[in-house]
């Protein structure tokens, strides 16, 4: 009988340290502690002998048992171990090797000059404004005095959004800064007195033209603000920006429909590598009275001038850059150069 046990308690060692992994070590043990394992067969045996010799057989049997749950036992914890520790070794990491470094990060070009023109503008006491660049039809066209066919409403020019917005108008990406006028002069008691730098976009795309790019609105209302402001104003921006009194300006009649007259800036170095060139800069006008009215204003007694100048186009003269499209490639070796 004992040379029975011992093999018995052998042959479970063997067979659990055989099974490699939790599956084939819960077969193993099915083997021995399962309803048909060899232990409960032994069990079966008892009901054979009589009361003594069943409590001595029990007794024995029940040691075995325990012993074959301790070897089961022990095998579960050290494969649970082996796991353990593969999966440590696979997942290790090496703390000796240096850090991959953080970049320092850099200002955008065309939003340095978007800081440039806020600072300017906020040091001769305007307001800094910002609005959505999903905007709507009437805010963005029909309150500016842009009639109902034209062409900049089409889909050549304007990127229409599918959706419409709580009053039902047609949602579009702002063409232009401009219908911030509309949203700052309808909320705010003049004087008004403000710059709406941000995003617009158009359907164009060439050396010159980006489908997104920047606009800086600028919008002065008051009971007397005269063409002679904007000129003076617009003047002393340039050469702050610019931070020369070498360049002048020209103020080339032009047609907006929110503005009359209506002026295209042109400026022009006096010195320099860009000297002798007229440079195209803004647009801007004295604010149409229709579209004073549509802030919600007499224009009998206020009157002001707007302008819209391109981000992109004050950064390429401000840098010498030729080619707008290298502002939105991403390419380092472009744009580090603004961060040195
Ligand atoms: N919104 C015009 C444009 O995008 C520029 C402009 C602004 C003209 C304000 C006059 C007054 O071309």
């Amino acid at each position: 009988m004992t040379q029975k046990v011992n093999d018995l308690i052998e042959q479970a060692q063997q067979q659990f340290a055989q099974a490699t992994d939790a599956a084939s070590l819960e077969n193993a043990k099915a083997r021995f502690l399962g309803k048909q394992g060899s232990l409960t067969e032994m069990m079966k045996g008892l009901a054979k002998l009589d009361a003594d010799a069943k409590r001595e057989e029990g007794a024995r049997i029940n040691q075995i048992k325990q012993q074959i749950e301790a070897l089961l036992n022990a095998r579960r914890a050290a494969l649970a171990q082996a796991q353990l520790e593969a999966r440590l070794a696979a997942e290790t990491i090496d703390v000796t090797l240096p850090g991959r470094g953080m970049g320092a990060g850099g200002i955008h070009p065309v939003i340095r000059t978007w800081q440039r023109v806020e600072e300017i503008f906020k040091s001769i006491g305007f307001d800094v404004a910002d609005g959505p660049e999903i905007e709507n039809d009437w805010t963005n066209f029909t309150a500016l005095n842009n009639p109902e066919n034209h062409p900049a409403r089409s889909m050549q020019d304007t990127f229409y959004v599918d959706m419409k917005d709580d009053n039902g108008l047609p949602l579009l990406l702002r063409t232009h800064t401009s219908p911030m006028q509309v949203r700052y002069a309808r909320m705010n008691k003049p004087p008004i007195k403000v710059i709406a730098p941000g995003r617009t976009y158009r359907v164009d795309s060439d050396a010159t033209h980006s489908p997104m790019f920047h606009q800086v609105e600028g919008l002065w209302i008051d009971e007397n603000i005269s063409f002679a402001d904007l000129k003076g104003v617009y003047t002393d921006f340039l050469r702050c920006f610019f931070e020369t009194d070498d360049l002048e300006l020209r103020f080339r009649p032009s047609f907006f429909p929110f503005t009359e007259p209506s002026a295209e800036i042109d400026m022009m170095f006096t010195s320099g590598p860009n000297k002798g060139r007229w440079l195209e800069i803004s647009g801007s006008g004295q604010v149409h009275p229709d579209v004073v009215r549509n802030f919600g204003l007499d224009p009998e007694r206020y009157i002001g001038f707007a302008f819209g100048s391109g981000l992109e186009r004050l950064t390429m003269l401000r840098y010498g850059v030729n080619d707008l499209r290298q502002f939105f490639e991403g390419d380092l070796r472009f744009l580090r150069q603004f961060n040195d």
